[in-house]
C-alpha cells in the first residue's frame, strides 16, 4: 500500500483523475472499477474536463461499477446508474454498451452476481478499481464481517451506512434500500492496480483504521492492505489520524 497525501479534497481528486488520465493514454482499451460517493463526484468533474479539452478519450474503454441498490431501477434518480449518467456516462464518450453496473432490478442475485462476475472475466479483469471508503470501513457495499473471499452478491447494508447515504433518498434513512448487490472483497482484490480516494475530517478514524490497523474482516478496507499494488490518496484532513 502507498499513501499520498494532498493539501485538499480537490488536488487529491485531481490527483486520482491524473492516474486514470495516465491509465487511459497507456491503454486505450482499458477496463476500468468505477465508484459512486461525494468524494467520487470531483474526480468525475476533473475527467469530464479533461474530455472536453480533448485531453482524455474513454471511446476503448470498458467499465464496472461496484455496486447498486437492490430495488432501484436504472432510470430512477436515485439509482447508482443515475449518478453515473449525471457525473461521467453523459458527458464522455465511453460507450453505452460496455458500461456496466449491477442490474438492482434482478431478481435472482445469486445469478446477477455469476453474471456481473464472468462480465468481469470475459473483459480481461480491471485494470484501474477507484474505490471511496464508507464509514462503516466498507469497499464497494461490503459492509463489517464480508469475507474476504466474497465476490458479487447481495448484500443488508449497516444502519450507519443508510444513515450516510440518506441525503440521496428525501434525508430518510429508512428510505434508503436495505440491500445492494456489490462486487466482493475478492473481487476489488483481484483487480491490478487500486486507488482509494478518501477525503474529509470525517473519514480520518476509519481511514487510520484501514491503513495502519490489523487486517480484519471488521473493515473491508484493510483487505487492500494484501493488495499487490493500492494507492490510497487522501487530503489533509482525512490523513489527520494517520
Ligand atoms: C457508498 C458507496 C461506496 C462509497 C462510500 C463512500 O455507500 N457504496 O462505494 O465509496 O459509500 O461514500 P462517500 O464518498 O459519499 O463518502
Amino acid at each position: 500500500m502507498k499513501l499520498l497525501i494532498r493539501p485538499d479534497a480537490d488536488s487529491a481528486a485531481e490527483t486520482v483523475a491524473v492516474l486514470v488520465s495516465a491509465q487511459l493514454r497507456g491503454k486505450p482499451d482499458s477496463v476500468l472499477g468505477l465508484a459512486t460517493g461525494r468524494t467520487m463526484e470531483r474526480v468525475y468533474a476533473a475527467l469530464v474536463r479533461e474530455h472536453r479539452r480533448g485531453r482524455l478519450g474513454f471511446a476503448g474503454a470498458t467499465s464496472f461499477n461496484l455496486d447498486e441498490y437492490v430495488g432501484i431501477a436504472p432510470e430512477d434518480p436515485r439509482s447508482y446508474r443515475a449518478f453515473m449518467d449525471a457525473h461521467l456516462f453523459r458527458h464522455v464518450d465511453l460507450p453505452p454498451h460496455r458500461r456496466h453496473l449491477p442490474d438492482g432490478m434482478a431478481t435472482d442475485h445469486a445469478a446477477e452476481g455469476a453474471r456481473y462476475e464472468a462480465l468481469i472475466r470475459a473483459a480481461g479483469g480491471i485494470d484501474l478499481q477507484l474505490l471511496g471508503i464508507g464509514g462503516t470501513g466498507h469497499i464497494g457495499f461490503n459492509e463489517p464481517l464480508s469475507s474476504f473471499a466474497s465476490r458479487t452478491r447481495a448484500v443488508v447494508l449497516a444502519p450507519r451506512t443508510r444513515q450516510q447515504n440518506r441525503g440521496d433518498f428525501g434525508g430518510d434513512a429508512d428510505a434508503v434500500p436495505p440491500r445492494a448487490i456489490t462486487m466482493g472483497v475478492a473481487t476489488i482484490g483481484e483487480s491490478r492496480r487500486a486507488v482509494l480516494l478518501a477525503t474529509g475530517s470525517a473519514k480520518a478514524e476509519i481511514l487510520a483504521l484501514a491503513v495502519e490497523g490489523p487486517i480484519t474482516a471488521s473493515i473491508s478496507a484493510t483487505a487492500l492492505q494484501m493488495h499487490p499494488d493500492c494507492l490510497v490518496i487522501a487530503d489533509e484532513d482525512a490523513a489527520g489520524r494517520l
